[in-house]
């Protein structure tokens, strides 16, 4: 079993309580993991994935070896046939099968460049190691995806969900650097196999892949869209259609205690790391109604809950 996309969860209720049981008891398999090695790869930068990760290996008896490729690794070709007489060093036929042979579950975070955005969204890197290594492989967020963000996020309303049918927004927010649309995809795909009144919320021009969006409601006022939210889930991401670019660093777009107040007293959301008073202002994350610290904890059940549905198979 791989966990690569949401589409890999096969019941979003199931998993989402026994995650929730997990964070009750997170000792309770400690012996599931015993003797095996989590690999953990990081062509990218992390806090939260990289040690919310390899807890959730420790809580299941697992050793982690955790590797960052970029500086410390060889640097990798990933096209089938290529003549490496450039600057890449080792193919991924080679690296994914000698990893395969050190470690029982592979975790990998790569970015998308937001340069080739068919690249991007071929999942290079991620595929090139689910083809190559002979080992199940976790998506510690790619090109296109964060699923163990979702997952945590998903976790995370469970624990706070009203009495009633949610109202959840999905609110764009300004950003000086163009950042990938996987976390906002994975959060997307989530709400579509929640019984919610989901919207999204953005500036024009910063549509989301049309594959992903499917029939979710899009609302381009974002004081509309907040009206009587339960959650507004706030993140920034570079344009889909424009790939990777910077089309808007509009401040009226940063969630504010203003625009909390046309809401349903909304738990304010985002996967952090955030950017204070840009993204977001102090007043709402450092108000009781920010539950991005509770979020950040429920990474670590996510992670385990895959972890454990993996060594289980
Ligand atoms: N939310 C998240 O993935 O955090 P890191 O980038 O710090 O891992």
């Amino acid at each position: 079993m791989n966990y690569l996309t949401i589409k890999d969860i096969d019941n979003l209720n199931e998993w989402v309580q026994q995650a929730i049981q997990l964070k009750k008891n997170p000792f309770a398999h400690q012996n599931l993991g015993k003797n095996k090695t989590l690999g953990m790869l990081f062509f990218n930068p992390s806090l939260r994935t990289r040690l919310s990760t390899q807890k959730a290996a420790i809580h299941l008896g697992m050793n982690v070896m955790v590797m960052n490729f970029t500086g410390e690794g060889w640097s990798l070709e990933f096209e089938d046939g290529a003549v490496m007489n450039g600057g890449n060093s080792e193919h991924i036929k080679e690296a994914a099968a000698v990893i395969s042979q050190y470690c029982d579950v592979l975790a990998i975070r790569a970015f998308a460049g937001l340069v080739d955005r068919d690249k991007d969204y071929a999942e290079t890197v991620m595929n090139g190691f689910k083809k190559y290594a002979t080992i199940p492989i976790v998506n510690m967020e790619s090109a296109a995806g964060h699923p163990l963000q979702a997952l945590a996020d998903a976790i995370t309303m469970e624990e706070l969900k009203p009495a009633h049918r949610p109202k959840v927004v999905l609110s764009w927010a300004p950003h000086p650097k163009a950042l990938p649309q996987a976390v906002a995809n994975s959060f997307v795909e989530m709400m579509q196999l929640q019984d919610a009144d989901f919207v999204i919320t953005h500036p024009k021009g910063y549509e989301l892949h049309p594959d992903v969006v499917k029939n979710s409601a899009i609302e381009y006022n974002q004081e509309k869209a907040f009206a009587n939210a339960d959650f507004v889930y706030t993140k920034n991401w570079s344009a889909y259609r424009d790939y990777g670019k910077v089309l808007s660093t509009d401040s009226a777009w940063m969630v504010t205690a203003e625009k909390m107040k046309l809401t349903n007293k909304a738990y304010f959301m985002h996967c952090l790391p955030v950017r204070r008073n840009v993204i977001v202002t102090d007043e709402v994350l450092d108000s009781p109604q920010s539950v991005v610290i509770q979020q950040a904890n429920n990474r670590t059940f996510a992670a385990q809950l895959v972890l454990k549905k993996v060594l289980e198979k």
